[in-house]
């Protein structure tokens, strides 16, 4: 496995290795993306054998251009363009009606495709070189932490793909939020880097939709998900002094609690800015992940705006262990 740092030359590499079938992990502004030629079926069923998903679930197509998703997904609402100019290129995924063209194995059969225009410039430079839109799900082995770093998908899939393209950190941090619009109604499917407020301001009021009843395989949104492999918990103050025996990694939002308690303190943003928090969460946890400890302690986040993402992806991390 080759570790790359992204230069224009090795974006180069990149791209023919996705032309012969191979995996490139790359960075993008939300997660490190495992990606593949999207329209190619052997190519995607690598990412499954390498991110060890137990079934198939639909992947998310990234690409450079508008033209690149006319030629993949039917576009059969006035409110998909007011989105994409708005949000694209940038964490927003969109649920679309498929074309022909796209192999069932990205969408786990369904006739829906996934699709989002990344911002992160070394993202677009490779979708671009590569020429055809790339399937990627977060780098990341099935429901273990998502990576914010290159450095996090080494840990993980070290041996298992091809290259990995080091971009730095990914500065939103969260995953992309995922809409579905049709005609009649639009739901959320899951909170991620574009707050819901700011994508209703565009098109109006979004329901949630429970899309575990319809596609239970859907690893976002199952409720066990995004989880350090050791056991992790909500911070609460009356609780945390009957673990004072044990050694406790926090992680708290801006000001730190009961200092004395924990073996390893990380603060998501000083400032109390959800930003910063959101891009700060995985890599934090993969630090913890990385110590020695008993058990981690995460401080709970107002759900207002990048908060309800974040919010997300912790309950989700702290079920597993219930
Ligand atoms: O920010 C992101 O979205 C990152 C970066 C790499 O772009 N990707 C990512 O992919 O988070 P992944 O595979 O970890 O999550 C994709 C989510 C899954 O929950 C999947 O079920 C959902 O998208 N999804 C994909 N296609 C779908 C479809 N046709 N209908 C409903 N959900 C779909
Ligand atoms: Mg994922």
């Amino acid at each position: 496995m080759k570790f790359l740092e992204a230069t224009k030359e090795n974006i180069k590499i990149a791209a023919s290795i996705l032309k012969s079938k191979g995996l490139v992990a790359f960075p993008t502004e939300t997660v490190y993306g495992l990606g593949a030629d999207g329209l190619n079926e052997i190519a995607v069923s690598k990412i499954f054998e390498a991110k060890q998903r137990p079934t198939f679930n639909p992947l998310i197509l990234h690409i450079s251009s508008i033209e690149m998703l006319e030629f993949v997904a039917t576009i059969t609402n006035k409110k998909i363009d007011l989105l994409t100019k708005k949000f694209w290129p940038g964490p927003l995924t969109l649920i679309l009606k498929k074309k022909d063209i796209v192999p069932y194995i990205v969408t786990s059969g369904l006739d829906t495709v996934a699709v989002r225009m990344p911002s992160n410039k070394i993202a677009l430079d490779l979708i671009n070189e590569f020429g055809s839109p790339i399937a990627a799900p977060s780098a990341n082995s099935f429901s273990q932490l998502s990576p914010t770093k290159a450095k996090h998908v080494a840990k993980q899939l070290n041996g298992k793909i091809d290259l990995i393209l080091d971009g730095g950190k990914s500065n939103v941090g969260v995953e992309s939020t995922i809409i579905e619009v049709t005609d009649d109604t639009q739901y959320l499917l899951r909170p991620g880097g574009i707050p819901k407020e700011e994508i209703e301001k565009v098109i109006g009021k979004l329901k949630n939709k429970s899309e575990i009843k319809k596609n239970p395989n859907s690893p976002g949104q199952l409720h066990i998900h995004y989880a350090p492999n050791m056991p992790i918990r909500f911070y609460n103050e009356k609780e945390i002094i009957r673990y004072s025996d044990k050694k406790l990694g926090g992680i708290f939002f801006s000001k730190i609690k009961n200092k004395e308690l924990f073996s390893e303190i990380k603060i998501l943003s000083e400032n109390g800015e959800f930003h910063e928090a959101a891009s700060n969460l995985f890599s934090h946890l993969h630090y913890m992940e990385s110590q020695n400890l008993d058990m981690i302690f995460v401080e709970p986040v107002e759900e207002k705006g990048l908060g309800i993402a974040i919010m997300d992806r912790l309950t989700k991390a702290v079920n597993k262990y219930k």
